[in-house]
C-alpha cells in the first residue's frame, strides 16, 4: 500500500499490507515511522507533488489523512481555502489520474460538512469509485477513549452503491478498562498540580483510574501545552497527572512494544499521537468494506 500523510504510521499497522511507500512532511513523524516501521518515508510536501512520483504505487490500495485542522471545531474552519487542504487537492488530481484500485481515509467529524467532502465525493465518483463513508468512535469498540472520526473507503471496481451513514453504530465490545492501557511505572514529570489545572475551567477533564468505566477524552496534538479540551487527567495512585505520550498510542491501539525515537521530546511526541489513528477503527471500517487481506480481522 501507500501511505500518505503517514505521521506514525496507523493505517499501515492497521492495514496489514505491505507499505511500499510512506510519504510526509515531518522530520520528527518520519523519524518514528522510520524507527517503528523499518521504512524511510519520503519527506515530499505533498501539495506540489507529480503523477511521475506517484505512478508507481498506482497498482496498490492508498490511504491517507490528510490535516484536519481546515474542519475542527477548535479551528476557523476555512475549508477549501485553507492553505493545509491544498496538499489534499493535489492527491484527488492523481488520483483521478492515477487510479489506485482502492482509496481510504480519515479526518475529523466536521470533514462531513465540508465543501471539501463534496469536492472529494464529486471527484471520486466522477472518476469511476464507489464509495463507502461513516463516523466510527473507539468507544463503540471498546476502548476508553472518545475519538469520533470520518472514514471513506472508495473502490475502482464497487457495485457503484455508494453508502453515507453518519448514526453513531451500536456498542459492539463492552469498555475496557482504563487501567489496562497505562505506564506500570508512570514518570513523576507528568504529575501537576490539579489546583493549577482546575483554574484553567470548568471544561478539564479528571478520570479515575480505579472506576473501569471511565472513558479518556479526545487526544489533540496540543496536549501538554494547552490544559482544555486537548484530552484528559489522570488521578493515578495518588498523584493527578498527566497521559504519557506512550499510553495515548496505547489508546490508538498501537502494539506495546511500539516505542518513540529516545530523541522525541514528550511535546514532540504528544503532538504526534494527538494526530494520529485509531489503528482498531481503521481495521474495523476496512474490514466492513471488505478490502483487508485475508487473514487481517476486522478488530474490535
Ligand atoms: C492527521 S496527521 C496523520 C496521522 C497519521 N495517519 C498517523 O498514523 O499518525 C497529518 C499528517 O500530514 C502531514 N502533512 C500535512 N501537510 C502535508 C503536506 N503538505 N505534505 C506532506 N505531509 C503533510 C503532517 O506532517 C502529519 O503527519
Amino acid at each position: 500500500m501507500l501511505e500518505l500523510f503517514s505521521g506514525l504510521g496507523a493505517a499501515g499497522l492497521a492495514w496489514g499490507l505491505p507499505v511500499h511507500a510512506a510519504i510526509d512532511q515531518s522530520a520528527n513523524a518520519n523519524a518514528a515511522y522510520a524507527l517503528s516501521h523499518g521504512l524511510q518515508p519520503k519527506a515530499w510536501n505533498l501539495v506540489g507533488v507529480r503523477a511521475a512520483q506517484l505512478a508507481p504505487f498506482s497498482a496498490e490500495p492508498w490511504w491517507m489523512s490528510p490535516p484536519c485542522q481546515p474542519f475542527t471545531v477548535r479551528g476557523a474552519r476555512r475549508d477549501l481555502e485553507d492553505p493545509r487542504t491544498r496538499a489534499l487537492l493535489r492527491v484527488l488530481d492523481l488520483l483521478v489520474e492515477l487510479r489506485p484500485p482502492v482509496v481510504a481515509m480519515e479526518n475529523v467529524p466536521g470533514f462531513v460538512e465540508s465543501t471539501t467532502r463534496g469536492h472529494l465525493r464529486a471527484t471520486l465518483i466522477g472518476a469511476g469509485y464507489t464509495l463507502s463513508e461513516r463516523l466510527l468512535c473507539p468507544t463503540a469498540l471498546g476502548i476508553p477513549m472518545r475519538r469520533q472520526r470520518y472514514y471513506l473507503v472508495a473502490q475502482r471496481d464497487g457495485d457503484g452503491r455508494h453508502r453515507a451513514d453518519f448514526a453513531p453504530p451500536p456498542p459492539i465490545a463492552p469498555i475496557r478498562p482504563i487501567a489496562a492501557f497505562l505506564d506500570p511505572e508512570p514518570d513523576p514529570e507528568l504529575t501537576v498540580d490539579e489546583a493549577l489545572v482546575r483554574a484553567h475551567g470548568h471544561s478539564v477533564h479528571f478520570l479515575d483510574t480505579t472506576d473501569p468505566t471511565e472513558i479518556a477524552n479526545c487526544f489533540t496534538s496540543a496536549y501538554g501545552r494547552s490544559n482544555v479540551r486537548s484530552g484528559s487527567y489522570l488521578r493515578d495512585r495518588g498523584v493527578v497527572r498527566r497521559f504519557s505520550p506512550e499510553e495515548v498510542v496505547r489508546l490508538l491501539g498501537f502494539p506495546s512494544t511500539w516505542t518513540f525515537p529516545p530523541e522525541l521530546s514528550r511535546e514532540a511526541r504528544w503532538d504526534l499521537a494527538g494526530n494520529s489513528l485509531t489503528v482498531d477503527g481503521v481495521r474495523r471500517v476496512l474490514g466492513d468494506a471488505g478490502v483487508l487481506p485475508v487473514g487481517v480481522g476486522a478488530g474490535g
